[in-house]
């Protein structure tokens, strides 16, 4: 594949794709230690046949964006806490962890490398950071890798949906994702793995994903697809579901301080019924590369519920799309720690 060409791209029209940049970031464990941590440019790993990723998915990932504010800074929204998700997904799966102040640094090292390829401001495109630790070296049992590689790389990103702002539909899976006791709380590549064919599912139906439900009942909300749900109810509740077996989403974290602090609405993590949709005046998917995606409807058992509208985003989910992308792209007052300054 070609290396990306920043003066060629059209900023208005990126897509949700892989791009090789210049520059990633490697280290690779090895004799029990970080090694060899640096700036790279080759995008190609050359790995053993025998690495447990390739057979055990012994991997682990994050997801998180870079913002160019208006004054032409480039900001990083609360990297501290992928950095933490990423040391409790390898803690899951037997990995070394990459210590968190290095992750960061190594993060900012990224982006600064390649900071042609993060897009102007205005139109809400971002530079994606997809930090990734895998496990290597020769091994045929079920064990633990001897060798691992820490890779960071990077690419400019428009809507992960395809409507934006605009509201899309969810049908909800026969399938389950993870289970309560599972990797469900940790981004590992298993779980990623398991949802491709209910997405493909999700898809040819006409759908753009699939929403999980319990693994236990199938009748409580878990995620909507790589996203977090969250849901407006009609006396001013900002809920989303509790559940061992989801990913705990940064911007869902965010968003439940954001709808209690700036917005001034109830907040609440608790189970979601699917049959109990009535209680919601707006729905929405929130994470890193869905920002806030409105859900139009959701189709369970044959039936669509429409939430506020399938054509219109509601007034509180904008509401809190304006707060969230303000703060992360620096044209609205962040709580203390929130963004770091790349450059
Ligand atoms: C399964 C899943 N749920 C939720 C999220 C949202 O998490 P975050 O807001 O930290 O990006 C993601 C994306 O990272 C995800 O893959």
């Amino acid at each position: 594949m070609a290396k990306a060409d920043a003066s060629k791209l059209d900023w208005n029209n990126l897509g949700f794709e892989y791009m090789d940049l210049p520059y990633r970031f490697t280290a690779h464990w090895k004799d029990g230690k970080w090694q060899d941590a640096g700036l790279t440019e080759d995008a190609t790993l050359h790995i053993s046949e025998a690495s447990p990723v390739l057979h055990y998915g012994q991997a682990a990932f994050e997801g998180m964006k870079a913002y160019r504010t208006p004054d032409n800074h480039i900001q990083l929204f609360r990297p501290d806490r992928n950095a933490a998700r990423l040391r409790n997904s390898c803690e899951r799966l037997l990995m070394p962890v990459f210590p968190e102040d290095k992750f960061v640094d190594a993060v900012k090292q990224v982006v600064k490398a390649n900071s042609d390829f993060v897009p102007p401001y205005g139109n809400g495109a971002t530079m994606y950071l997809r930090p990734l630790i895998i496990g290597t070296g020769g091994v045929i049992g079920v064990h633990a890798a001897p060798e691992y590689i820490f890779t960071i790389f990077a690419m400019p990103v428009g809507n992960y949906f395809k409507g934006g702002l605009t509201p899309v539909n969810f049908t909800t899976s026969q399938y389950d994702r993870a289970a309560h006791k599972g990797t469900g709380q940790a981004k590992v590549g298993g779980n990623y793995a398991a949802s491709l064919l209910p997405g493909e599912n999700a898809h040819e139906n006409g759908y753009a994903d699939c929403v999980y439900l319990d693994p236990v009942e199938h009748r409580y909300i878990e995620e909507v697809g790589s996203a977090n749900f969250f849901g407006i109810t009609k006396d001013n509740v900002f809920k989303t579901p509790k559940s061992p077996s989801i990913l705990p989403s940064i911007t869902k974290y965010s968003l439940l301080y954001l709808a209690e602090h700036n917005l001034g609405l109830g907040v609440s993590e608790e189970k979601i019924d699917v049959h109990d949709l009535d209680q919601f005046a707006e729905a929405g998917a929130c994470g890193t590369a869905a920002v806030i995606s409105p859900i139009g409807g959701l189709e369970h058992d044959g039936d669509l519920h429409v939430f506020y509208s399938e054509k219109e985003v509601g007034p509180v989910t904008k509401k809190l799309y304006d707060t969230l992308t303000g703060i992360q792209f620096g044209t609205v007052e962040a709580p203390e720690g929130w963004v770091q300054q790349v450059e």
